[in-house]
């Protein structure tokens, strides 16, 4: 039994990446800061014949994600696979000489101290597993590389003083614990997605083509990289790609 909890799983791309993994054979776990959405998303998981659960689990809440580890301890005593997926967009920020900093400090709990508080409390189940994988679902507007190469689009997109910041702080902390946890057997990467069609993305009117289930192929393949996968990279669909 292989055991993956995906945090934000009630929908999008958290959703889509406990069906894929669920389809593969791992029980998923979907995490969610609300606890009907996510039984109705495992709901569905399972009419279609998958083993998903789910846990009630705010990444910004410490004592709900300590309540989510213990719970699935007492359920499966062991993690697998964890994917840092839940985040938020926080797009009326602004650029960084207006920035709104009650919504940049929002994006940065969710998005960057939201995957410590999680992978700090799943650590000692994950220990338990013979080949655990974290997977930081990250986006390609945290590139330094790409903000800084003038023929880039990212380079010419309005400057972002919260969510862009936040997925480069997200990169980096991918990195260190990459470095930390090497020697365990546990790898951690991060995966750019790609622009998808979610609540995420219609929030800001964008009409995108690409579906959660293309996004979360990538998610997949960093959440059940064998023994010899890389960590401390991220991804995307073309392979790795730079910081
Ligand atoms: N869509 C894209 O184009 C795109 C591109 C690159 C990267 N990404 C990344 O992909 C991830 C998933 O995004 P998505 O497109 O699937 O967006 P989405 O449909 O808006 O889903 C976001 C998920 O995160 C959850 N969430 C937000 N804050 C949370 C918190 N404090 N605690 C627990 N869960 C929380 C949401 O829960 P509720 O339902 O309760 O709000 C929802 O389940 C994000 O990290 C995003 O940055 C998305």
């Amino acid at each position: 039994m292989t055991i993956a909890l995906i945090t934000g799983g009630n929908k999008g791309l958290g959703k889509a990446v406990g069906e894929q993994l669920g389809r593969q054979g791992m029980t998923v776990v979907l995490g969610s800061r609300d606890a009907s959405r996510g039984e109705e998303a495992a709901a569905e998981l399972r009419k279609d014949g998958l083993d998903a659960h789910t846990v009630t689990l705010d990444v910004t809440d410490g004592s709900s994600v300590a309540g989510a580890a213990a719970e699935i301890d007492k359920r499966f005593g062991v993690l697998d696979v964890l994917v840092n997926n839940a985040g938020i967009s926080g797009f009326r920020a602004g650029p960084p000489s207006q920035a709104d900093l009650a919504i940049v400090r929002e994006v940065f709990d969710t998005n960057f101290f939201g995957v410590i508080t999680v992978t700090n409390a799943m650590l000692p189940l994950l220990r338990r597993s013979s080949a655990a994988r974290i997977v930081n679902v990250s986006s390609r507007v945290g590139s330094l590389t790409r903000h800084t190469d003038l023929t880039d689009y990212f380079a010419r997109s309005p400057a972002s003083s919260a969510y862009a910041p936040s997925k480069t702080a997200l990169n980096m902390l991918t990195v260190q614990y990459a470095k930390e946890l090497f020697a365990e057997g546990i790898l951690v990467n991060a995966a750019n997605p790609g622009a998808i069609a979610t609540d995420f993305a219609s929030a800001m009117g964008l009409t995108l083509e690409r579906t959660a289930a293309d996004g979360a192929r990538v998610i997949v393949k960093l959440a059940t990289f064998g023994r010899d996968g890389s960590t401390g990279a991220v991804w995307d669909d073309d392979g790795r790609v730079p910081w």
